[in-house]
């Protein structure tokens, strides 16, 4: 019998939705997805109302998502104006900086005031509806702000982590064609400086199309400026107008491009539009988190990704609630950081990675101890599968064993939550990411295509459509239909694998492509491959993922040296160094083995299932090796395994 968390009486009185709800809502927003998303965008202020939902098939020969398209609003009236009357003197932001102490409030008034300023400064820049501004910046409120200003004037936002390399955010602005990059002269995590504006100008030297780059300044380091291209953004904001008219945008077109791995070397741009997104956003952040009115929210994920954009910067601001945000690492300078923070702020939902769970778990209960989480009322858990182990330590140590844990399972394909157990209805199951989510209708799919029924085992996909979800690959439809709709006609097919119990649970088991989840970010085998083998000392990579006690999943590469160039230790760490600056300290191998050749079939294949076994140290039942070129080559990685352990 499974372990089962029921939903606490006292938490389901009060809840948004209970399980009676559920159990009504559910089968009829499913019955009739029209008449439910037509309820929802009633959250919204729109400017000219939408008179048809839906127009929606997914079908490969003829794909089409479109969701309130005839209905015009901006997203950032939703997100900040709206909330002026009522909340002008009320905190939107609580920062804390990487160095405790530093921290700041940003009321919804001096966030309403700076957006429409920089939203003037982009549109004095040049920059116009449709285009896209790429924004390279830590975790700081100017992030928010950046965000705001573009969607206020109809420029589509595309940001891009701060950890990435400068390499990875040439190929990102590249890519989106974008004409203005906003940044900071340095950022500071875990007690460290990060040189975002040396980064940013390597990227930027060879992009012709940005015109101007924004800096926000957050040290006092000096960093190199170019007259004319550059432009302070303290000094820029005090010279703007304080008032920046909304531009009336069509609910299909753009909001954001965010890049994600995938299967191939190059991150795909995915583009989510303006009215579905914010409808699926708005309304299911404030049902899974069961947020009331004056309740204290904080997600930990770093603005460059998705879960920070919907759950983070969209979810709350469309909803008028106060958030932490929080510069730093939980462990500067002390495993404790996270927990006085929450006790600082009174947070009553906290939404984070099991990733970073498992190493603070490492760290014992004594840093949790110290502080009164007693605030703490609903948690989250996002990005990767959850370990029942680390489950347990969550809602035990760190939720006092009386908060619901929602487990959200999504993507940034999928824009907002499909996957979860709402928290005032859905017992939790540890390790399980519950029950479908309003409208949404999940399906287990065999290798054939063949729908499963009941309990089994498949490959995660969706049927119909969502308001949420990204409309195209910028620049690659082709890709969109290949990757996500082609593999199983009429369904959405997430790259995942599912399981499904006998009570209806969902328990995501993890990527069935040729991606892995490393501490909850997602990175492509090819794109690993491609940087590891751009080392001119190396001939041949492949990287597969390997269970890692805290990462959820490791980056293992097999790596063929060129002839006659020695295998020594020096070398692996200018190979790790490589990777790290071609795309991001978040790559770097974890292990690097060396590999005189690879298994490869006869056309030239190589073997991955047989590379992935390996790594995990699981030496057998490697399956059919009738097909290997040179079966030798399977035991000289065999033995150098064990030799290394
Ligand atoms: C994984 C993050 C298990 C999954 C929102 C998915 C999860 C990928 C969960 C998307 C979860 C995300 N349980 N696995 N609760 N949430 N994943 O695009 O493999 O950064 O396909 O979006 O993370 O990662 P992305």
């Amino acid at each position: 019998m499974s372990e089962l968390y029921p939903v606490p009486a006292d938490f389901a009185a009060r809840a948004h939705v209970d399980a009676a709800a559920y159990d009504r809502l559910y089968p009829a927003s499913v019955a009739d997805p029209q008449a439910y998303w037509r309820e929802q965008a009633a959250f919204l202020d729109w400017m000219r109302p939408f008179t048809q939902v839906s127009d929606t098939r997914f079908d490969p020969e003829d794909l089409r998502i479109r969701w309130f398209a005839d209905g015009t609003l901006n997203a950032s009236v939703n997100c900040v104006d709206r909330h002026l009357p009522a909340k002008a003197d009320i905190p939107a932001i609580l920062w804390e900086g990487d160095r405790p102490g530093d921290s700041r409030t940003v009321t919804w008034g001096e966030l309403s005031d700076k957006v429409n300023r920089l939203a003037n400064v982009l549109s004095g820049l040049g920059i116009a509806k449709g285009d896209v501004v790429t924004i390279y910046l830590p975790v700081i409120p100017e992030a928010f702000i950046a965000m705001m200003a573009c969607v206020r004037i109809g420029a589509v936002h595309s940001v891009v982590f701060s950890g990435f390399s400068a390499e990875s955010l040439a190929s990102r602005i590249e890519d989106a064609g974008a004409k203005l990059l906003i940044t900071a002269d340095e950022g500071y995590r875990g007690g460290r400086t990060v040189p975002l504006k040396r980064n940013a100008d390597e990227a930027v030297a060879g992009q012709p199309s940005i015109r101007h780059v924004v800096v926000v300044r957050r040290s006092d380091g000096a960093v190199p400026f170019t007259p004319g291209r550059d432009v302070w953004y303290h000094e820029a904001l005090a010279a703007a107008a304080p008032w920046c008219e909304p531009v009336e945008m069509g609910a299909e077109d753009p909001l954001f491009i965010l890049y994600t791995s995938g299967s191939t070397g190059k991150p795909k741009g995915l583009v989510h539009t303006t009215g579905g997104y914010l409808v699926h956003a708005g309304t299911s952040w404030r049902t899974i988190f069961d947020w009331h009115e004056g309740d204290i929210f904080w997600c930990t994920a770093d603005v460059g990704w998705v879960t920070a954009h919907s759950y983070k910067i969209y979810g709350p601001l469309l909803n008028g609630a106060t958030s932490v945000m929080f510069e730093g690492v939980p462990s500067w300078p002390d495993s404790s950081r996270w927990w006085s923070i929450i006790e600082r702020h009174r947070v009553n939902i906290f939404y984070t990675a099991p990733t970073a769970l498992r190493s603070l778990m490492r760290e014992g209960d004594g840093p949790v101890r110290r502080h009164d989480l007693s605030t703490l009322r609903v948690l989250g858990s996002v990005g990767e599968p959850i370990n029942p182990e680390a489950w347990r330590w969550y809602h035990t140590v760190i939720g006092g064993g009386r908060c619901p844990i929602v487990d959200t399972y999504w993507q940034t394909e999928t824009g907002a939550v499909l996957l979860t157990p709402i928290p005032g209805a859905v017992a939790n199951k540890p390790g399980r990411a519950g029950k479908p989510y309003f409208g949404i209708t999940p399906r287990v799919v065999d290798a054939q295509g063949g729908v499963i029924d009941g309990p089994g085992e498949g490959n995660m996909c969706f049927e119909g459509s969502w308001p949420g979800q990204a409309r195209t690959i910028l620049g690659d439809h082709d890709r969109f239909i290949s990757t996500y709709f082609a593999p199983f006609p009429g369904l959405f097919f997430t790259g995942d694998g599912v399981l499904r119990d006998e009570d209806g649970y969902y328990c995501i088991t993890g990527r069935v492509d040729d991606v892995i989840n490393v501490s909850g970010h997602r990175l492509g085998t090819v794109e690993l491959e491609s940087a590891i083998s751009s080392h001119p000392a190396v001939a041949e990579s492949a990287v597969v993922g390997y269970p890692h006690e805290v990462k959820g999943q490791g980056v293992f590469a097999y790596v063929t040296l060129k002839d006659g160039i020695p295998a020594t230790e020096d070398l692996r760490r200018e190979i790790k160094d490589s990777v790290r600056a071609r795309i991001g300290a978040i790559a770097s191998p974890d292990i690097i083995q060396w590999a005189p050749a690879l298994p490869k079939n006869r056309a030239g294949k190589i073997l991955r299932r047989i590379l992935t076994k390996v790594a995990a140290d699981d030496f057998q039942n490697f399956g059919d090796t009738s097909t290997l070129a040179d079966p030798g080559v399977v035991d000289d990685i065999v033995q150098r395994r064990k030799a290394d352990k």
